[in-house]
């Protein structure tokens, strides 16, 4: 299918996980991506896996000059950028009285700052250039409500959350979609980490705490990141012109809303 023939996408965070798979099901709708991400050497080795229609950036969504020199970057190889989503993140686990300062300023400074200052420079290019565009946020399950030993990592998503109304709100004039992802657990490189400090919090066996939540989804496993390319690629689509500040959720059952 060719859903997003002609179209350029920027994706942050791109060279692993659920922002891989977004890159690969995009090219295979027609799109030209841009796979950015502070792990350069990953991005290139992602981007090339790909092939012809990818180009490798790299990205610190916590550098203001890192950000505007890849929203140049994209916008020199391809012309212009048509959908962006703001997929990098960080995640932490610690009790309440455990949460340190640099915890809270690492993953504010990704998840939220990251988040708003990358939609603000591509909504820039998108406003300047006049054909309006596409942007999806990834907020999560955690976003929802909070957990005991996630509070600094659902309040992020939270923000991810109230960004994607306000900005979706204050862009649509301009013709740009901005819309979230909620994900709930999907298995990966990242939720290996996550099973690691969860094993290492709640004194589990490695593998146990995937186990429990992918037991506990109704759908009756835990997502992989194909599961959410169906959304990714609907929400960079004309098909989603009319929606405006939304989250949506592709859990598999986990959270109504
Ligand atoms: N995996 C899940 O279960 C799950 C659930 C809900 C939401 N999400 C969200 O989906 C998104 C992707 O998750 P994932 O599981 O693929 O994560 P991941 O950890 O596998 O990938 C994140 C990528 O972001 C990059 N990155 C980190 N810091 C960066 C920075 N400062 N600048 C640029 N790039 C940076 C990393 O190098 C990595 O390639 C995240 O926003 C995450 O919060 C994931």
């Amino acid at each position: 299918m060719t859903r997003l023939a002609g179209k350029t996408a920027l994706i942050t965070g791109a060279a692993r996980g659920i922002g891989l798979a977004f890159a690969q099901a995009y090219v295979a709708e027609g799109a030209q991506v841009a796979l950015a991400d502070i792990n350069l050497e990953a991005a290139q080795q992602a981007a090339k896996g790909i092939g012809a229609a990818t180009q490798a950036v790299h990205l610190d969504v916590t550098d203001q000059a890192s950000i505007d020199a890849c929203v140049a970057a994209v916008e020199g190889q391809f012309g212009g950028i048509d959908i962006l989503i703001n997929n990098a993140a960080l995640f932490d686990l610690a009790g309440i009285a455990d949460i340190t300062r640099d915890s809270y300023d690492r993953l504010f400074a990704v998840n939220v700052a990251g988040t708003l200052f990358m939609l603000q420079a591509v909504a820039r290019a998108m406003i300047a250039r006049g054909q309006g565009g596409k942007i999806i946020n990834m907020a999560s399950q955690a976003g929802r409500r909070g957990e005991a030993l996630v509070g600094v990592y659902c309040a992020t998503k939270a923000a991810v959350i109230s960004l994607t109304q306000s900005a979706g709100l204050d862009l649509i004039k301009h013709g740009i979609n901005v819309n979230a992802i909620a994900p709930g657990v999907v298995d990966g490189d990242h939720w290996d980490s996550v099973d690691a400090l969860f094993a290492k919090a709640e004194g589990l066996a490695p593998g146990e705490k995937k186990r429990q939540v992918g037991a506990a989804v109704p759908f009756g496993r835990m997502g992989t990141a194909q599961d959410l390319t169906g959304m990714a690629v609907f929400l960079a689509s004309a098909e989603a012109d009319y929606v405006v500040a939304q989250t949506y959720n592709v859990d598999g059952g986990n959270w109504m809303s």
